[in-house]
């Protein structure tokens, strides 16, 4: 790992983390990166820092730039650990002249760190400040993704700092997007945005629109997590207007747990339901895919179809886990359907539907019971559960071309 100069005078100074496999509950299997960038001018400029694990890879990385002490200004975009970790220390052995922050900045630096005497200079959307050649323009990003958030515009280098937005968790010795396969990086955006930032939908789309409206010209985006976007930064742009307008396609989830098979058995029929009509299927084990894996699935399907056997009058613990953290996350305009084994009681379905209905997914049927083991009739119901959940997805599908 070394220092990359992204642009003239301007460098990468972050770190790579190979090893995580969980951030705060979102499973990380390539890793991540901790970006922060060193501006070199008459002023100099430390955008962001790292986790407090990994001070001395962003000080390495410094040092093969210029003698930390030199540094004048730390911009800090986002409050969150994974940046500001390192940042007591860093700010102990730079004294800088100012510390650039929201006004949730402030507030959060000094709940977090309890260092009210810090150099603290409050900006909000539109100040600029100059660096000598160059000029800093700051925008708030309110709650993408913390209260604090805010981008920092390069403006005359056209280079946005992005902070979470248009990252995503991806170890590499590579820096940037044309160093690696598009199709690679849109999806693992993508999961990154439906774990992250789908809750925040409504904002995204605010925020595409006012950064819009602002004519900046960016020609490269530079987040905190994963590879800089130089090559096309427009397709991730593009790709946030999709994602955080909630558009899905043709797809359904079948995502159930099972206790002797027999739930699982049903799974299978449901998915033949769907794709007797043309809906593509994604059959999940919830004992076997992580909830982050599922969200992300989530991000562009019409529908969720959920399964689970009946356990001491419940349904099972790891669908709770997976609906309670869906739920959270705010899907919209999604359509859905329930089904579930049981031995005597079988409350399942009903808890499953009222999970649904709590989501605002619209519930096509009662659901689907069957007592232990199904058989040729079960099996029967499960594929016409599948079907009719499949003629809603193509329903709406036409309802929006037609409207469109
Ligand atoms: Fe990468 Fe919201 O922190």
């Amino acid at each position: 790992m070394t220092a990359v100069e992204i642009k003239k005078d301007i460098h990468w100074v972050g770190a790579v983390d190979w090893n995580v496999r969980d951030f705060h509950g979102y499973s990380t299997e390539r890793g991540t990166t901790y970006n922060a960038y060193l501006i070199k001018d008459e002023k100099v400029a430390l955008v962001d820092t790292v986790k407090h694990d990994f001070k001395s890879d962003l000080l390495h990385n410094i040092h093969q730039v210029m003698e930390p002490s030199k540094i004048d200004y730390i911009i800090v975009n986002h409050v969150e650990l994974d940046h500001s970790g390192s940042l007591p220390e860093m700010i102990e052995l730079i004294q800088p002249e100012k510390i650039f922050c929201t006004a949730n900045g402030k507030r959060a630096m000094i709940s977090h760190f309890h260092r009210e005497d810090w150099p603290f200079e409050v900006v909000k959307t539109g100040d600029e400040i100059s660096l000598g050649n160059r000029t800093v323009r700051f925008i708030e990003t309110k709650m993408l993704h913390w209260p604090d958030s805010m981008f920092s515009y390069l403006l005359e280098d056209k280079i946005l700092f992005s902070s979470d937005a248009f990252g995503q968790h991806l170890a590499s010795s590579q820096r940037f997007d044309d160093q690696l396969p598009m199709d690679e990086l849109i999806t693992n955006a993508g999961k990154y945005f439906a774990n992250i930032l789908l809750v925040f939908s409504p904002l995204v789309q605010k925020l595409l629109a006012q950064v819009g409206e602002m004519d900046l010209g960016i020609e490269m985006i530079a987040p905190d997590h994963g590879p800089i976007w130089r090559g096309q930064p427009g397709k991730i742009i593009e790709a946030y207007d999709r994602w955080s307008g909630q558009e899905t396609k043709n797809k359904a989830l079948v995502v159930y747990d099972t206790m002797w098979k027999s739930t699982e058995k049903m799974a299978k029929s449901v998915c033949t339901g769907l794709e007797r009509e043309g809906v593509e299927v994604r059959l999940m084990s919830a004992r076997l895919c992580h909830r982050s894996d599922i969200m992300a699935e989530m991000l562009d399907a019409k529908a969720i179809i959920v399964g689970s056997a009946t356990l001491n009058n419940n349904i099972m613990p790891r669908l709770a886990d997976i609906l309670t953290y869906v739920k959270g996350l705010r899907p919209k305009g999604r359509i859905g359907a329930s089904f579930g084994s049981y031995g005597w009681s079988g409350e399942a379905v009903k808890q499953l539907n009222g999970f649904l209905d709590e989501m605002g997914i619209e519930v096509v049927g009662d659901g689907v019971r069957i007592k232990n083991v199904p058989e040729h009739e079960g099996y029967q119901k499960c594929v016409e559960l599948g079907a009719a959940v499949g003629r809603a997805v193509r329903g709406s599908e036409q309802l929006t071309a037609e409207e469109a």
